[in-house]
């Protein structure tokens, strides 16, 4: 079991792209043991990761299982949704499920905000100094979320670009981070300061850390984009460099055709080749499956 959070500060850099194409990639190598992965939608302004896959989600949402007023089993049932599609003529996809999002996402948080200080105050209260042992957003959002290990096999979170009072919690329920850069000087810095805020939450004492730095849309011909690849790689920010994901308008294209990622819509062209050197990649270092090249 692991959790790989897909995250960025910056926004419009392919987060929910790689996240669908990753939960695609290892649901079909879970799938033949019957394992399965669940893409968690966290981006409030509303179900990109399932629309992206040409899903309809209805009410269903991560604030319905955060929001602890329902039981863990009828909130599963009620909003964690397949991704298979081919009973409507879409593409198959065995063993993803994805629990999208909506804007209730933004009053979930609020509230859980207002639930931990409540129960802070009441711990005050009768005299309890035991600081370290206070729930937290992070405590309460890996209490609510990480009964969904036990179901799935693997999990993705596709954050949106402002995690604000999640950031913690996003890094305290997942095993490591996957962030995709653009390389141009502007999305390099965002990157470098969203790398700096994971070694901040490390010092916190949360153990998360850069697994895959995935270059996206990137266009070889660009000295700029050689330059950054090479500082990127020299100054370790990642524990692995992911392929480089080439940009083409193909990838833009697929979601708008019927709900499909890139490796649905041309498995053999360079973006889906690399996404499944990604996918290759985190299935060899979680001992997923086998190697499986389009
Ligand atoms: N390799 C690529 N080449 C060209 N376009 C791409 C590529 N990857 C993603 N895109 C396009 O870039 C846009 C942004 O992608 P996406 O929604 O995945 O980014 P995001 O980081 O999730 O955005 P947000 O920060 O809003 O959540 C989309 O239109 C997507 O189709
Ligand atoms: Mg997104």
């Amino acid at each position: 079991m692991a959790i790989l959070s897909v995250e960025n500060r910056a926004g419009g850099v392919a987060k929910t792209t790689t996240a669908t194409a990753l939960g695609l990639g290892l649901a079909r190598k879970l799938a033949p043991q019957g394992g399965k992965a669940l893409i968690i939608d966290l981006d409030p302004q509303g179900d990109s990761a399932a629309t992206m896959l040409g899903l309809r989600p209805g009410s269903r949402c991560v604030s319905n299982l955060l929001d602890g007023r329902t039981d863990l089993r009828t909130a599963v049932k009620q909003n964690v949704m397949s991704a298979d599609r081919e009973g409507e003529d879409g593409p198959s996809r065995p063993g993803l499920f994805v629990l999208p999002a909506s804007d209730r996402l933004v009053e979930a948080k609020t509230g859980m905000v207002e639930e931990v200080g409540r129960e802070v105050q009441r711990l005050i209260n009768s005299g309890r100094t035991d600081y370290h042992n206070f729930p937290t957003i992070a405590s309460l959002f890996v209490q609510r979320l990480s009964p969904l290990t036990k179901i799935f096999d693997f999990i993705i979170l596709d954050c949106p670009p402002t995690l604000d009072a999640f950031q913690q919690a996003v890094h305290a329920f997942a095993d490591a981070a996957v962030v995709p850069t653009q390389l141009d000087f502007k999305s390099a810095r965002a990157t470098f300061k969203h790398a700096q805020g994971i070694i901040t939450d490390q010092k916190n004492g949360i153990e998360c850390h850069v697994a895959y730095l995935v270059p996206v849309m990137v266009d070889p011909r660009l000295n700029l984009t050689q330059a950054m690849m090479e500082r990127f790689q020299k100054e370790g920010y990642a524990r692995r460099m992911a392929p480089p994901i080439p940009r083409s308008v193909r990838v833009s294209e697929a979601p708008a055709r019927g709900g499909q990622t890139i490796l649905e819509y041309e498995p053999s062209h360079p973006a889906s080749v690399a996404y499944q050197q990604l996918i290759d990649m985190v299935a060899t270092d979680y001992g997923i499956g086998e190697p499986n090249y389009a």
